[in-house]
C-alpha cells in the first residue's frame, strides 16, 4: 500500500505574517489526517517560519526549488544543503521553472541526485504542453521527463521520489484531464516507465501524484483511480479550508479514515 501525499505548492504568494496566518488557519484539522503525508511548500523566506510551526507535528515542509550545488559562487540561488536545514522535501522541475527560468530536463536531473544526496525527498514535476497534447507527443514526453530526471538513481533511490504529473495546460486554468485520462498516463507511461527502467517493484513503490485545477469538488474523482496517490495542489492550497478538504478527499478515497 502506497501512502497517499497532498502537497500544497503555494507558488509566489504571501508575507511570513501571511504565511503564518495560513499555516495556523489548518495546522489542527491537518493533524487530525495522518494516515495522508501532508506537505506544505511555501517561499523560502517562510520556510523558517513555516518550519518552527511545524514542529512536535506530522506536517512535512518542501520547497519549491533549489540549485544542485551544494555551494558556491551561484547569486540569487538556494542550495540543498540550505533547504534541508528547514525541509523535507523540494519541488523539482516545475512546469514554471521548466518554461519561466530555463529549467530543462537535464537540470532538473542534476537536481534530482543533490536533493537525494541531502536525504530531501524530490516532487519531480512533469507533463505535456497543450502543443504537445494536440499533436499525441503526451506519452513521449512525460516518458523521457522521468527517465531523464531519475537517470542518476538506483532502484533503492528511484522508489523514494514522487512523481507528480501536471498537465501544463491544466495549471491554473480549471480545465483538467478525466481522471481516467490522468490514470492512464499514471499507469501506461509513468509506471511503465518506472518499471521498465527499474523494475515492478520499484514501479509499484513511487508515489505518483496529479496537479493541476485540483480542487475540493474534483478531487475525489482523481482519488478514485488506482494509480493516483494524491495530488499536488496549487492555488487551492492557498485557502486552508480548501487544501484540508482536498486532503481528507486523499484520506477517505484511500482508506486512511
Ligand atoms: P493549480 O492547482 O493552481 O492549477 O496549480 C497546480 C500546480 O502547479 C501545483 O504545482
Amino acid at each position: 500500500m502506497r501512502t497517499p501525499v497532498v502537497a500544497g505548492n503555494w507558488k509566489m504568494h504571501g508575507t511570513v505574517e501571511e504565511a503564518r496566518h495560513r499555516v495556523w488557519d489548518m495546522l489542527q484539522p491537518l493533524q487530525e489526517l495522518s494516515g495522508v503525508e501532508r506537505v506544505i511548500c511555501p517561499p523560502f523566506t517562510a520556510l523558517l517560519a513555516v518550519a518552527n510551526m511545524l514542529m512536535g507535528t506530522d506536517i512535512r515542509l518542501g520547497a519549491q526549488n533549489m540549485h544542485w550545488a551544494t555551494e558556491g559562487a551561484f547569486t540569487g540561488e538556494i542550495s540543498p544543503r540550505m533547504v534541508a536545514e528547514f525541509a523535507q522535501y523540494v519541488i523539482v522541475g516545475h512546469s514554471e521553472r521548466r518554461k519561466f527560468f530555463g529549467e530543462t530536463d537535464e537540470t532538473v536531473r542534476k537536481k534530482v541526485r543533490a536533493a537525494l544526496d541531502h536525504d530531501l525527498t524530490p516532487i519531480i514535476c512533469v507533463g505535456e504542453t497543450i502543443g504537445e497534447r494536440e499533436t499525441g507527443l503526451t506519452d513521449r514526453v512525460v516518458h523521457q521527463q522521468v527517465l531523464t530526471a531519475l537517470a542518476d538513481c538506483s532502484p533503492e533511490e528511484a522508489s523514494r521520489v514522487i512523481i507528480a504529473y501536471e498537465p501544463v495546460w491544466a495549471i491554473g486554468t480549471g480545465l483538467t484531464p478525466t481522471p481516467e485520462e490522468a490514470n492512464r498516463v499514471h499507469r501506461e507511461v509513468i509506471r511503465a516507465t518506472l518499471a521498465a527502467r527499474f523494475g515492478e517493484a520499484t514501479a509499484r513503490q513511487v508515489r505518483v501524484l496529479y496537479g493541476g485545477s485540483v480542487k475540493p469538488h474534483n478531487a475525489p474523482g482523481f482519488f478514485a483511480q488506482p494509480d493516483i496517490d494524491g495530488a499536488l495542489v496549487g492555488g487551492a492550497s492557498l485557502d486552508p479550508q480548501a487544501f484540508v478538504a482536498i486532503v481528507r478527499a486523499a484520506a477517505e478515497a484511500k482508506g486512511t479514515k
